[in-house]
């Protein structure tokens, strides 16, 4: 450990992972780390707390095929008597007992349970919600000019499906999904936020227990590999909060893209075939989870020409491996046009589960379908230079997306 204000001797001239910087071109940073650090970069979090960054491509896939060496729960974390009181990254990092912090046996056991209670799921069933609900969100908006896509829109819509998934009405799915937003934003009230989330989905186990339905926690609550209430209630709240953060920001993400790219315009007066296209690209440019944070290192061991010593925090950089210059060549010969090499949803055992990724998908295609069928000439209401992006390094979102449109009658979904 070096003197200065705790930060060791491999970290001096650290990266910092918090402030503006990460905001608006993420893309320059990951060149500039590459540059200085090559595909394992020193990276200090918010509090100058130390952890190294992995941008590379075959990096990030070794890291996430030796779950023996990158580990995955924090109690290896060697940097704990360096964490400030109320740090805000305390809620990424802390030993909640849900599949996230699980490793091994314990951690296949829940996986499968999860995988096999999404799979019940009839994904035409799943479109068919979807396109209710995307109805019914544009039904609360068409008749105005102007809507803001992220928070009236891209925000909702996941949480609502994700929320029939697990049997329950719109109305509690977006109480939810209103909570889920307060816990990950990490703000004042985000304990709070969890500690209802938990606690409804208690409630939900406990009426599943007694009456099961043809949902998603019933299918849970009555696997075979008979979880526990203490396992079930927190892998409840990682399926809402891991299935409706990425997705909000992969729709909101794909309408910013359609919205602002010449050729993706065509689909905006009615062509369908490009959505799948923009989807695609969204996921190797403006990926939803930027950063995961993260796995922890069972023993010294070299990655990508740094010494990474035991207890070490390892970050996954999902968008800087998908921009890695020796697997994605930029735009001029894009990796994009059907190509689904990118680690988006990560890789390796703890990867997003199976068919995890295909539900989102179903929403988003749905969501994106939806609205340009009903309002064709949506278009932006401010200059593409004005939308922000959300201040966040883990999660690549804007702030709003507002648009305008011919104000047209609501249908009235059911
Ligand atoms: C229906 C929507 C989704 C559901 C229900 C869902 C569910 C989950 C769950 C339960 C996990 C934990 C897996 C484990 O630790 O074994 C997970 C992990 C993950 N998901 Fe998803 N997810 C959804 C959508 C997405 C989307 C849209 C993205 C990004 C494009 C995404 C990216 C990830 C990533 C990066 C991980 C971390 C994997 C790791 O630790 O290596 N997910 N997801």
């Amino acid at each position: 450990m070096n003197a200065q204000r705790g930060i060791p001797s491999s970290h001096q001239n650290a990266f910092r992972l918090y402030g503006p910087q990460f905001q608006n071109k993420p893309a320059e940073l990951y060149r500039q780390m590459r540059t200085d650090y090559g595909p394992v970069a020193p990276v200090l979090l918010d509090g100058d707390i130390p952890a190294w960054l992995v941008i590379g491509y075959r990096e990030v896939t070794h890291v996430l095929n030796h779950p023996e060496t990158f580990a995955r729960s924090s109690r290896r974390w060697n940097a704990w008597d360096l964490v400030p009181e109320n740090w805000p990254l305390y809620p990424m990092v802390t030993r909640t007992p849900n599949i996230l912090y699980s490793e091994g046996e314990e951690h296949r056991r829940r996986a499968t349970a999860i995988s096999d209670a999404l799979s019940g799921a009839d994904q035409h069933e799943v479109r068919q919600y979807a396109v209710q609900a995307a109805d019914r969100l544009i039904d609360g908006f068409c008749a105005a000019s102007r809507a803001d896509l992220r928070a009236d829109y891209a925000s909702r819509l996941p949480a609502i499906v994700l929320g029939r998934l697990y049997g329950l009405d719109q109305k509690h799915a977006e109480v939810l999904a209103e909570a889920m937003t307060t816990m990950i934003d990490s703000g004042p009230d985000a304990v709070k936020a969890q500690q209802f989330l938990l606690q409804t989905m208690g409630t939900l186990v406990a009426e599943r227990r007694k009456q099961p339905g043809p949902d998603v926690v019933s299918r849970l609550v009555h696997h075979p590999a008979k979880l526990r209430d203490e396992e079930l209630i927190p892998d409840l709240v990682v399926i809402l909060g891991g299935g409706h953060q990425p997705t909000t920001e992969w729709l909101g993400n794909t309408l910013r893209l359609m919205l602002t790219d010449d050729r993706f315009a065509a689909s905006l007066t009615g062509a369908r075939s490009s959505v799948r296209e923009a989807l695609n690209e969204v996921l190797w440019e403006d990926t939803p989870t930027q950063i995961y944070l993260g796995r922890y290192a069972a023993h010294d061991v070299e990655l990508g020409g740094q010494l990474i010593r035991r207890g070490d925090l390892v970050l996954l950089g999902l968008a800087g491996a998908n921009s890695d210059p020796q697997i994605n060549p930029g735009p001029e010969c894009r990796m994009s046009q059907g190509n689904q090499a990118y680690l988006s949803f990560s890789h390796g055992e703890h990867r997003c589960p199976y068919p995890a990724p295909e539900l989102a998908e179903i929403i988003v295609t749905a969501g994106i379908e939806v609205l340009l069928d009903r309002l064709p000439d949506v278009e932006l209401a401010v200059p593409v230079d004005e939308l922000r992006w959300r201040p966040s390094p883990w999660m690549r979102g804007l702030v709003a997306l507002p648009v305008v449109f011919t104000p047209v009658p609501p249908i009235g979904g059911q």
